[in-house]
């Protein structure tokens, strides 16, 4: 039977902490390696000089953007600290509900399980069905696409909300559940429709935001719904399965993390963690040396969900072609409830975290992405096109033409961009690529022969929008030795994280090399031990530790959500929303905003055009060692004795009508 005809909805309705062990090898260093580790040290002290230079020369350089950022907040400064963020910071304290500054209202938009597309069944938490599941809000939210209606316009006021939906907690969706390894057939259909992603309508009216009631544009998008797949991968035989021997398709998508929205209006899907769906024999899979080598690199054949007992397409053994099909960034058009998503493969395929995308002054179009996984890399893609203002639908293929590059940070502070194309350098038959298909297939390992810099683990990016100046969340790295730091990565046991600024050279963005410095390195500090890098003037309430998804005001300020996964619990500080100036006085001085409830992570930091609503996903709430579907470390939203926690996207807005952070 084929996996089509095993669908779990019937025809008609049909369509309708992350895994972070590094699979890369270089993460084992050579003697090469060492040597060089021990030259960048060195170097990595000249860059901490001269990222104190940099610093002051950019106040001063960006003077004038910064004056103008000051100028529309009205010179409003905190006479306490300095920033431009002037609202009471929160108290740092592990709670079970969420906690916001005084004078702001966070209110619970939609939980896991609430109404999506119309007909929807009421959310039976001690009886999760197939049926409600494909039409209710799927599980842990991630990235927020704020989408204004009607399409074009700035509406602050009314939009589509566009969610991913990353993964599943099965030991708290179900009683009695240890893992999702363990689950029958049914609750792995349920799994696999709470993942993906969710469009919702959303309207604000008397101060409070709604979600709109049988919108047209409603959809949820699951493991069961079709895709295209665009770019120099469609239709290469390593794409080819029995579904689609075309290799032209895909069924769904998965393990969608951050993502980013576009200038003509859709939103990108980040494919994470991609790999942790299939399982199977893998040394019985008819492949090449080459397909498993690639599948080690991206970790593949390791399950830990049992899809592959039931879906022989998640069996790599019996359908050794379909983890292909995945760790794409997937493009979807909310505003046309019937466009079908489309897997852009020109952006390479890797654990994508999110998908920045800025419009360079020439016209072409820029994404930048993470690819989060300790010791791996940060890519940039540049169209080959320009991007058309006056004309939407001569954007939508933008994607698939351009150059994929990966980040090289060298220890002067200067930045390589190294382009992913076929037939140059070491990207050739000799080492098993055949044609620019293989290179986006296997990014990861086209970037190790480049010799891309192993980060952090990159996260998510963000341009500031008043600046140009582009920041990438770095969460930490635990795995990094003494041996293996260099300038941009430079503590080793990195527990903490930080964030890198890169500065388009010239502003721009398609330049080969940009320069780079590091605008925070997370962590107390008030503990030398962290060596922490702030303002002075940080709090005790104000240091964060794993910066992920970062968002920016119209201000051009700089929102960090953070992730701690179980090391929240060591640090004693809940995951929540910080934000930050990155120019003038008030540069890397971070300010606790936004808390979330016990053990859940803070994701998808998005504002409206007038920066009156900061949207943000609380994801995995009680996600911590011990916690049950009955004895759970939170309630989180509900606080009701038969419901379990929720992942939620909650609104924040200012009582008195205000911008966030005034
Ligand atoms: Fe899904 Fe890297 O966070
Ligand atoms: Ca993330
Ligand atoms: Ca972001
Ligand atoms: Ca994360």
């Amino acid at each position: 039977m084929t996996e089509k005809m095993e669908h779990p909805l019937s025809t008609q309705e049909k369509e309708i902490d992350s895994d972070d062990i590094s699979s890369n090898p270089t993460d084992t260093p050579s003697l090469g390696d060492i040597v060089n580790a021990r030259v960048n040290r060195r170097g990595a002290l000249k860059g901490m000089l001269a990222t104190a230079v940099v610093g002051a020369v950019g106040t001063t350089q960006l003077a004038k953007t910064s004056q103008a950022a000051s100028k529309s907040l009205n010179g409003r400064i905190d006479p306490e600290t300095g920033s431009t963020l002037t609202f009471k910071e929160l108290e740092h304290k592990i709670d079970e509900n969420d906690g916001v500054a005084e004078g702001y209202n966070a209110d619970v938009l939609i939980r896991w399980g609430d109404k999506v597309v119309p007909d929807a069944p009421e959310f039976d938490p001690q009886r999760l069905t197939v049926r409600g599941q494909a039409k209710q809000f799927g599980y842990n939210n991630d990235f927020l696409g704020y989408m204004p209606l009607p399409l074009g316009s700035a509406n602050s006021e009314h939009g589509l909300l566009c969610v991913n939906h990353e993964y599943t907690n099965a030991h708290l969706m179900w009683r009695g559940v240890n893992s999702s390894m363990d689950l029958n057939k049914e609750r792995v259909n349920i799994e696999m429709l709470a993942h993906g992603h969710s469009v919702i309508e959303v309207r604000k009216a008397f101060g409070k935001w709604q979600v709109v009631e049988d919108s047209k544009y409603a959809r949820r998008l699951t493991l069961f719904s079709k895709m295209k797949i665009a770019g120099p991968a469609a239709g290469y035989n390593r794409l080819k399965t029995s579904e689609d021997p075309t290799g032209r398709t895909a069924m769904g998508t998965v393990n969608n993390c951050a993502g980013g929205v576009t200038p003509w209006g859709t939103v990108l899907i980040a494919e994470e963690n991609f790999h942790g769906y299939f399982g199977g024999d893998v040394d019985k899979a008819a492949v090449s040396d080459a397909e498993k080598a690639s599948w080690k690199r991206l970790g593949v054949g390791k399950p830990r969900y049992a899809w592959y007992k039931y879906y022989d397409r998640f069996d790599v053994a019996k359908e050794p072609m379909e983890p292909n099909r995945f760790g794409w960034m997937v493009e979807l058009d909310p505003y046309n409830p019937d466009a079908v998503p489309v897997k852009r493969t020109a952006l390479g395929r890797f654990k994508h975290e999110g998908a920045q995308t800025t419009v360079n002054e020439d016209g072409h179009v820029v994404v930048y992405s993470g690819d989060d996984q300790r010791f791996d890399y940060l890519y940039r893609f540049v169209t080959k096109g320009k991007y058309n203002p006056n004309d939407r639908e001569a954007n939508m293929n933008l994607l698939d033409e351009g150059t994929l590059s990966v980040a090289k940070f060298n220890a002067d502070g200067s930045l390589d961009w190294l382009p992913l194309v076929y037939g140059e350098g070491p990207l050739t038959s000799t080492n098993k690529f055949h044609n620019q298909a293989d290179v986006v297939i296997d990014a990861r390992i086209a970037a190790d022969l480049l010799g891309a810099t192993p980060m952090d683990r990159p996260e998510d990016v963000e341009v500031n929008p008043v600046t140009g100046k582009v920041y990438v969340a770095l969460t930490n790295n635990t795995k990094r030795k003494p041996e293996q730091v260099d300038a941009a990565n430079p503590r080793a046991n990195n527990k903490y994280g930080s964030v890198v600024e890169i500065i388009p050279n010239n502003g721009d963005h398609t330049a080969a090399q940009s320069t780079w410095n590091i605008f925070l390195q997370a962590g107390n500090p008030m503990i030398p031990g962290h060596q922490a890098k702030y303002h002075p003037g940080v709090s005790q309430n104000g240091w964060l530790a794993a910066p992920d998804n970062v968002s920016f005001d119209r201000f051009g300020r700089l929102w960090i959500s953070t992730d701690q996964g179980s090391a929240q619990r060591k640090n004693n500080i809940p995951d929540g929303m910080y934000g930050t100036d990155t120019e003038g006085f008030g540069r890397a001085l971070t300010r606790f905003f936004y808390r979330c409830p016990a053990d859940a992570e803070m994701c998808g930091p998005v504002f409206t055009p007038d920066s009156k609503t900061l949207f943000v996903a609380v994801q995995h709430p009680s996600e911590t060692k011990g916690a049950t579907f009955d004895n759970p470390s939170t309630r989180w939203p509900d606080f009701d004795a038969n419901t379990p926690p929720r992942p939620s996207v909650v609104a924040i807005t200012k009582k008195d009508g205000g911008e966030i952070g005034s």
